[in-house]
This record gives structure tokens, sequence and C-alpha cells, in this order.
């Protein structure tokens, strides 16, 4: 996959946290064990809309549990990260299902339930708002008192009335998303252990330790510094432990200071399902003008997200998928309109891609049903319109530089052999189908969360050779500490075993903002770099000193032209010690400033976009409406490949995790009440529903990345959907305008079709 000029980053690494993973014995968060802990749980209503006349807690003797209310926050009674708009308990509303009434913690589990199951509150209902539309509507009830937007976006770039007039084609179309579960294997779940010395220590299972540690000290209303946050090996987030874990964690903080006890909070499935964040669902309407020869001239869109009943995250999901709407597509003009929408439905959060896949999916089936108007081939119809170097983005951000978005498209075609081969098959009544999305992705925070974009490590060599790396990313799966460990490896001329990176801590490093957007690699990589270079230059001038002009470090040995191998790493790091030079070192990384005006979308969004290509091949029983994905291929600009086997893991999850979203993922609700909370009614994708999987990556690096990289963690995940949802149609000849697509849905296509 990669030039061998490295001796440790691009090249086959084990992970370094396999084999305790693969032996069962990492420690989750559930895993933890404290003197004297107490377990919790939280009382919610059974209502999703309702106003709250009373709750009443049951009497409960201090040594058997305590319950705690809104009124018992010492601290902001408010969770919410964005916008102040969502108590950690409620007292006056309920607007979800997923609010708090009450807390409880006791001794074990059951008593925990128990004392919880005992809360009981009087509630006057109120209409429950389900639809983004019905929402916007002057006759919908307001969920907040502003009413019940949240934030209007756009971007607005040329005269989009002419480029309308002079179309002679232009597509319409709605399209439709639903909600996606996080399904990470681990549920979500914190400890809170009161310290002796009057700190709150709390274990979260999470992406973002840093914004733990804000919600923990401000419900308990203590500063910053007496609250420490431990990341507990976490397993699986996929941008649902971004925000959420707050919640849990400052439950679990509060019951630990009412009780005196450690405190542990975690959900099970059905909690988690019921109350933790989920992609956004979407209402999209597309209007694409383009002229008779397939030339694309103008976008206009309108998207609507559904956040739930708070904001959350959902205006910085929704700010990457306003920026992205217009897809990888040189245009004249662009109307791009994205508004958030409050509903009593389930909470809005990040989920891998923010945004992107889901206006991916509508803009790469618009592109599709263009091609099928002008009788074009959707790639040479995607060929014609794609960036180039020089071409003009919908921000009006003038790409300079490497834009290899249309390689990846030629070689996925390729390695596709598209239009491919007839597969054969054992049934008759099967339609086939192959679909091209093409998407691109900015690694790294949009400029509206610029202030949290920077990141610190620290990197420090013991006497005995070893090396230990505090980074403030986290990993939750993805293969961060390996990575981390093979570029300060690389930078310091060790050899990788000697590198242990450890899960975050937030004492130990300055925030470094959260693991997001695909930017681990990037935060994590870049300052660990700076530090370890710091190191090596003292080394090496320490060498230096002793007489050898030309001293460097390679592999594990101190080398120099004039005298060949001069000593090993453990006399180089025993001569620094003996010398007294300082072995620990810190780096820290912000990306350069960019322009961007919010007001109209113009700008550099993100510091660097990466590109992808991703062809699916399909098969459709007419009979049942089940579709088969047969084969994916991938092929994604990833600037330089660090961890070979982490992006192999990485472009393979995020094409079963699509194809899932794409397929088979529905989440129920009636009156906002989730009614398939579970693996059961819940349906993911299992090992026999992965396709075949192809895959090539273009490296070309990037000089703001580690190496050159950029990040592979969502674009592996953003066009899937797309791709399905464009050989779905291809397969039955009519277009796919909703995912996921369930047997119900292809067959009532099938239907139409007749
Ligand atoms: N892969 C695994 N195994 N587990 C995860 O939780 N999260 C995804 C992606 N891949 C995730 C994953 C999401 S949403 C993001 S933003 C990136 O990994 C974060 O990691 P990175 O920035 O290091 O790529
Ligand atoms: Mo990923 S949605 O950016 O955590």
């Amino acid at each position: 996959m990669t030039r061998q000029r490295f001796s440790c980053v691009g090249r086959p690494a084990h992970r370094v946290d396999a084999a305790d993973k693969v032996r069962g014995e990492a420690r989750f968060l559930a895993d933890l064990r404290f003197q004297g802990m107490w377990e919790a749980a939280v009382a919610t209503p059974p209502v999703a809309h309702a106003l709250v006349r009373r709750i009443t807690i049951p009497p409960v003797d201090r040594a058997e549990g305590v319950a705690m209310v809104a009124a018992d926050v010492p601290g902001i009674n408010q969770i919410g990260i964005v916008q102040r708009d969502q108590p950690l308990l409620v007292s006056d509303r309920v607007r979800s299902a997923g609010d708090r009434l009450a807390i409880v913690a006791a001794p074990t589990r059951a008593a925990a339930r128990a004392l919880a199951d005992a809360v009981s509150a009087d509630l006057k209902p109120l209409p429950v708002v389900e639809d983004v539309r019905h929402a916007m509507s002057a006759d919908a009830p307001s969920i907040h008192e502003g009413g019940n937007i949240v934030a209007r976006l756009q971007v607005v770039r040329g005269d989009i009335d002419a480029a309308f007039a002079q179309a002679d084609v232009i597509v319409e179309g709605e399209y439709r998303t639903g909600c996606q579960e996080h399904a990470y294997l681990e549920p979500q779940g914190a400890v809170a252990v009161p310290g002796v010395d009057g700190r709150m220590v709390v274990y979260s299972t999470c992406q973002c330790p840093f914004y733990v540690r804000r919600a923990v000290a401000d419900v308990l209303g203590y500063p910053q510094s007496m609250v420490r946050v431990v990341q507990a090996c976490t397993g699986g987030a996929f941008g649902g432990k971004e925000d959420y874990p707050s919640e849990v964690a400052a439950c679990a903080a509060l019951l630990a200071t009412a009780s005196g006890h450690p405190v542990r909070l975690v959900y099970d499935r059905a909690e988690d399902f019921r109350w933790s964040t989920k992609r956004h669902r979407t209402v999209i309407t597309h209007r694409l003008a383009a002229t008779s020869s397939g030339r694309m001239l103008g976008m206009q869109i309108e998207a609507l997200y559904d956040a739930g009943a708070y904001a959350g995250l959902s205006v910085v999901v929704a700010e990457r998928g306003n920026s992205s709407a217009c897809g990888p597509y040189g245009l004249t003009a662009v109307d791009v309109h994205t508004t958030i929408v409050y509903t009593n439905g389930l909470f809005g959060g990040a989920f891998r891609g923010f945004g992107a896949p889901q206006v991916t999916f509508a803009t790469e089936r618009q592109v599709d049903e263009l091609a099928r108007r002008l009788a074009i081939d959707p790639v040479l119809l995607r060929e014609m319109n794609l960036w180039r170097s020089g071409s003009v983005t919908a921000s009006g951000e003038v790409l300079t530089g490497s834009v290899p978005v249309l390689q990846t498209l030629r070689r996925a075609v390729r390695a596709a052999g598209y239009r491919p081969r007839r597969l054969d098959t054992k049934h008759e009544r099967v339609l086939r189908g192959v679909g091209v999305a093409t998407s691109y992705y900015g690694s790294n925070l949009h400029k509206g969360g610029e202030r949290h974009d920077r990141s610190h490590a620290r990197v420090t060599i013991n006497a005995d050779g070893s090396v230990n790396v505090a980074v403030g990313l986290t990993e939750m799966g993805q293969g961060l500490l390996t990575a981390v460990a093979q570029i300060v490896a690389e930078e310091l001329g060790v050899d990788k075993e000697r590198v242990v990176v450890a899960h975050v801590d937030t004492d130990a490093v300055q925030d470094s903002g959260p693991t997001v957007a695909s930017r681990g690699t990037i935060m994590a990589g870049m300052p660990t770099r700076r530090a370890a270079a710091a190191l090596r230059l003292r080394m090496v001038r320490t060498v230096r000193r002793e007489g050898i002009a030309d001293a460097d470090i390679r592999q594990g040995m101190v080398v120099s032209r004039s005298s060949g191998q001069v000593m090993t790493w453990d006399d180089l790091v025993g001569l620094c010690y003996a010398q007294r030079v300082e072995m620990s070192a810190t780096g820290f990384y912000r990306p350069p400033p960019r322009p961007y005006d919010a007001t109209t979308g113009q700008g550099r969004p993100y510091a660097v976009n990466s590109y992808t290509t991703h062809i699916a091949e399909v098969e459709v029983d007419e009979g049942t409406g089940l579709v088969r994905l047969v084969r994916v291929t991938a092929v994604h600009d990833v600037g330089r490949v660090i961890f070979p086997e982490g992006l192999r893991g990485q472009i393979e999850g995020g094409i079963v995790q699509g194809a899932g979203y794409a397929l088979f993922e529905s989440l129920v609700t009636r009156g906002g009440i989730l009614h398939n909370p579970g693996f059961t009614d819940y349906v993911v994708p299992g090992i026999a529903d992965t396709p075949h999987i192809r895959m090539e990556v273009i490296e070309q690096p990037w000089k703001g990345g580690p190496f050159g990289a950029k990040g592979i963690g969502e674009p592996s995940l953003i066009g899937v959907a797309a791709a399905i949802g464009n050989a779905v149609s291809d397969a039955v000849g009519v277009p796919v305008r909703e995912i996921p697509l369930t047997p119900e849905r292809v067959l009532w296509l099938l239907h139409d079709r007749q």
C-alpha cells in the first residue's frame, strides 16, 4: 500500500491494544470496581411531551440510597454542549422520552432500579411533535420558548435563478433518510469516584474526556481543576460518545457527591437505544440544473434536520452537511438552505460523517437521475463535472494543489470492472444493479469549531529506553493508539514496541478538543511528532557533544557516517540520563486559521478535503424485495497510510455500517417513544451481510498531517448509502428516494414500476 521509505509508518503493525481485547482482558467501563461502589439508575417519563406538575421521590434511608431531582443540583443544571437549552434534570417540562425526572443510586443495581421505578410524576401530556415539517408549521406546539427552529444555515453563491433559467434539464426530488443507532458494543456508562482530596475522578467511556470534565465541573459547581476524567477502554463510539457521555458522567458525579460513594451508571441496551443520540433523520429537497450536454450548472437544496428535543450537537452536524451538500462538483451557482428543527423525537447527534452521508445520498442520487434523463453514463457525467485543481467549490474556494477526486473515480471504475461482470446466481427473479457515488469530506473540524481545534501531547523517554506518550485524543476502536505509536517510533528512530500510548487522562495533557471529524491521526500525530522531534534533537546533540559530529538515530541505533554504529538506543538513553538531559517534551499543534463567512457559507470551511469513490453492486430479489449487497469497491485519497491494517479495518467497517444504514437499520417511534430498542428488532448487518470488498488508496501526502496523513474514519462510510441507493435504482429501474431500503420499501418501488 505504501512506499517503504519509513521503518514504522505505513508498515504492517500489530494493534497495540489487540491482545488485551481478544483475550477478554481489556477492562471496559462496566468491568471497573471500586470499594463501596453504588449503582445508579434514571427515572424517565412515560411520554415524550408533557408539563410537569410534580415529581415525587420515595422516602429512602441515606444508608440505602439517594435520589436527586433538579433542585438538588449544586452547580448549573444544564447539559447542552452548544446551547443551554437542555436541563440535566427536568422540573417543569418533559420534551423527550429521554428526559430525566430523577436520578438515584443504591448499593445494588436491583435496588437502584427499584428506587427509580418508585419515582412518580404528575404529568399533563402535551401533543407530541414528530415530523419536521409539522414542527415548522404555525399550528405546531412550541417545544422551546423561542419556537421550533434550532438554527438556519446556508451556502449561497452565484446567480441561482440565472443558472436555472439557462438549464436545459432540471432534476427535482425529495429525499428522506432515517435515523441510525450507533450500535457500539459497549453501552454508555461512567463511574464517579470522590477523591480524598476533594476532587472528583470520573472514568468514562467516551470520545471527548474534556467535554465530560466541563460538564461534570458545571453540574457540581467545581472548577475544572477539581475534576479529573480518565477515558476507560472504549468499546466503540461512532460519534455516539461525543456529547452524550457528559450526561451519564454528570449523573454519576452528582450521585457520588450526594452519597459519598463511588457511583457507577451503566445503561442497559434498551436504555441506550432509547436515550442516547442517533444519526439525524433528514428531509432533503433537491433541484439540479444542467445543460443537455451534461454540464451541471446549479443546485438548489433545502435540508431539514430533525434535532429531537434539544440542540445537542445538531448545528455542528448540520453545518458539515450544509457545507458539503453540493458534492465535489463544479457549479456556477448554489443555493443551500439547512434548517435544524426541534421535535419530540429521538435525540439527533454526531454519527460518522456528521450530516454528510445524508446530503451525499440526495446529491449522488440526483446526479444519477440526471444521467438517466440525459442518457449519459453516470461515470462519464461525473467525470465531466468533478472538481479538478483550479475548480471553485460551493463555498467559493479555489482548489489548488492535488485534487485527486477524478483519480478515485477512475481507479474505482477500473478496480470494479465497471460495467461489472454479470454474477452467477442461483435465483431467477433477481435484478442486478451497479451504483457509483463520489464524495468528499473535510478532514478535521469545520471552521465553526475552530476554537476547539488544537491539541497537545507529551512524550517521555524513561531511563530504561522505554517511551510513554500522553495524547488528548481517544482510542475507540479505530486504531489511534497504534497509529500514534508508529508516528512516535518513526520520529524517534526506535522500535514501536518500546512506545506505550496511554488512554486520555485530563490531568496529563491540555484540552485537545474532541476526537471526531476523522481528526484523530492528524491531531494526535502532529503534536506527538513535534515532541518526539524535539527529544530526538536533544539526544543527537548530546552524542555530538561527545565528539561524533554527524551522529544520527536510526532504527534503535546511533549511527555516524564516519564511525558506523556508535551505540545502541539504550546506551544513548543512558548517556542522556547520566548527563541529566530533559527527556520529556510536549508538542502542540493548531491548524492555521482560514477565512469563512457563516452567513453565506463562503470561504474555507475545512483545512483539507479527502476524496472517495464507492461502487456498489447489488442483487434485488423481485419476489421478496430483499437487497443483497454483492460487492463494494472503495478508492480513498488518504494522504499517507500510517497503519495499513487499521486503514483496512476502517474501510471495511465503514462499508458494512453504511450498508446497514442503507438497507436495514430502522428506528420505529410512535408518540416519540422508541418501539424497537434492541438488536432483536433493530437489525444491523452481520458477517453474512458483508459484501466482497475491494479497496485501493491514493497517497499524495498532505503537509498539514503527520507524514502527510489525512483522516479515513468517516470517509469510509459517507458515500456507501448513496452508492447502494444508486445500485438499487439501477436494478429496479425506479428512482430510490428514501433509505433504509427495507424489503417492504423495495417491493413498493417494484410495484411502482408496473
Ligand atoms: N472505528 C471504530 N472501530 N470505532 C469507532 O467508534 N468511530 C468513527 C471512526 N471509526 C469509530 C471508528 C468516527 S465517527 C470517527 S470521527 C473516527 O473513527 C474517529 O477516529 P479518527 O479521527 O482517529 O479517525
Ligand atoms: Mo465522528 S461522528 O466525527 O465522532
